[in-house]
């Protein structure tokens, strides 16, 4: 296992279309270990493999107190209801911006062992699934601002 170094916003690869994921192997099991290990030691409540630089459909989530999962070729199928919320991502550290998510998602994909799953998701659970499946299609975060008041940076003693 290993931590990588996450991409920083303007990095090019932040905004490509990633790939699908066509046999779930050892490789890929490797790289949901390395992410699960990158996102805690950033403490991310979620990992997209382009982040790290690999423009391949695997996400990660872990949000705190729960343990850590891969979906892989991930799908929102189903979502609901809509929130306002606050957001940030790894690779643009310091910065929240305000915007709104679904209430709930349902999302389908393949875990590590190739599995297929469907996960119901509210609240947190279902914002970090959409921000991390936004990052397979190059969106980010910025893009679902509603007005330039809605990104700010944080500033020492904030809370993380
Ligand atoms: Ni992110």
């Amino acid at each position: 296992m290993a931590i990588l170094p996450i991409l920083r916003f303007g990095n090019p690869i932040l905004r490509q279309k990633s790939k699908r994921v066509s046999s779930i192997d050892g490789t890929i099991q490797e790289l949901i270990d390395d992410m699960i290990e990158t996102m805690r030691d950033a403490s991310g409540a979620g990992l997209a493999a382009p982040q790290i630089g690999k423009p391949l459909r695997v996400i990660v989530i872990g949000l705190p107190g729960e343990e850590p999962f891969a979906l892989i070729n991930p799908q929102i199928v189903k979502k609901s209801g809509e929130r306002d919320v606050v957001e940030g991502c790894l690779c643009l550290p310091g910065y929240r911006g305000e915007m709104k998510r679904a209430v709930s998602v349902t999302a389908k994909g393949r875990d590590r062992h190739g599995k297929e799953v469907r996960v119901k998701a509210e609240k947190l659970l279902a914002q970090t699934l959409e921000h991390e499946i936004d990052h397979l299609n190059g969106v980010l975060y910025i893009d679902h601002l509603q007005g330039e008041d809605s990104l700010y940076k944080l500033h020492q003693g904030d809370p993380p």
